[in-house]
């Protein structure tokens, strides 16, 4: 991607917002929620067979002066900028704007990028906003009436049906748009699922076609080291709708914190290079993308690698792994590997 690596690096430092500029030495002065480390950035890398890697990044940015209220402005003035440069189509996040961001915002994040890089294209742009902006007690609602307005009403029952059967346990965690025209926007509801067994995420997975359930077993079991329930933190469903879906959504992805259930990133590496082979890809591309990122050795921390998804059904499966910048620190390995690990083998 050598091609799209400068324009790359000038859309993160915009994207990261006037906070960017804040020498690393002096630590973060907002934590963060996008990483561990409290860095504004991840990375990650999406891989499917026969096709190219795409690298993107989620960003938050952060005012000068970082807290809610300044990072949300900051995050608007670049979507301004954006807009102009990449003749983006924001009316989708129009339609929803005023439930997502409420003036007294709460939670984790009120506005994340995803900054998408694929080689010899134009970047494409998604924002995640939080269903929890209001208070835990009105995600399902928000998330509900988000729906409504971009015309995927009908969609509901069958992601309540099949991801939000446990009460309190399941909850909306994430909702995304890409910032196109409504005919090529992909609307993402995103579910966590704490202290989900397979069969829970089996079931959620079940409301897209084309999923394979077998593959969905075995990965979460090859990248969480058992059969779970996995009580670290919580595996998460997403569904992707495309403009015409009625009934069901068009995909389904796994998100697999996979950090917290290794001892070390090469434990997560090596399970990674499992479950590519059983993906059937080839390793040699992720192990580039590691190496380009890692600036110690694999045992000597855990989180480098923090996620796994697994994208099922359609238009094709594939995997993507998402990197830590590590930018403000590493977490030591878990010595207690085996004690962690009886949540995730317990039956
Ligand atoms: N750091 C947060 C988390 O671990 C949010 C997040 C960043 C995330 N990248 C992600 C969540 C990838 C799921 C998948 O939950």
């Amino acid at each position: 991607m050598s091609a799209s690596s400068q324009r790359a690096a000038k859309l993160l430092s915009a994207a990261l917002g006037s906070g960017g500029l804040r020498p690393l030495a002096q630590g973060p002065l907002w934590p963060s929620g996008v990483a561990d480390d409290h860095s504004p950035v991840e990375f990650s890398v999406a891989f499917a067979e026969n096709e190219p890697s795409i690298v993107r990044m989620i960003v938050e940015s952060l005012g000068s002066h970082p807290h809610r209220g300044s990072n949300l402005a900051e995050a608007i003035g670049v979507l301004d900028v954006l807009n102009r440069e990449f003749d983006l189509d924001p009316g989708q996040l129009d339609l929803v704007r005023d439930l997502f961001l409420p003036p007294d915002p709460q939670g984790l994040f009120t506005f994340w990028y995803s900054l998408i890089i694929r080689p010899g294209a134009a970047p494409a742009i998604k924002v995640y906003l939080n269903p929890e902006v209001r208070g835990r007690a009105r995600a399902t609602g928000l998330v509900r009436e988000a729906l409504t307005r971009l015309g995927l009403g009908k969609v509901y029952p069958t992601v309540a049906g099949h991801a939000l059967r446990r009460d309190q346990l399941d909850r909306f965690s994430f909702f995304a748009l890409d910032l196109v025209d409504q005919q090529r926007a992909r609307v993402k509801t995103y579910v966590s699922h704490d202290g989900a067994a397979i069969p829970d995420i089996a079931r959620a997975a079940a409301a897209a076609p084309g999923v394979d359930a077998e593959l969905l077993s075995d990965v979460c079991e090859l990248a969480c080291g058992g059969t779970g329930p996995f009580t670290g933190r919580p595996l998460m469903s997403s569904y992707t709708f495309l403009s015409g879906d009625t009934g069901r959504p068009s995909g389904y992805s796994l998100y697999i914190p996979i950090r917290d259930y290794v001892r070390d990133d090469l434990e997560a590496c090596e399970r990674v290079h499992a479950i590519m082979a059983r993906y059937g890809l080839d390793p040699a591309p992720f192990d580039r993308a590691l190496a380009s990122i890692a600036r110690r050795p694999l045992a000597e921390g855990v989180g480098l690698i923090a996620h796994v998804s697994l994208r099922l059904g359609k238009p094709r499966p594939g995997i993507t792994v998402y990197l830590s910048s590590e930018a403000y620190g590493v977490t030591p390995p878990r010595s207690n590997a085996r004690a962690d690990l009886e949540g995730a083998v317990r039956t």
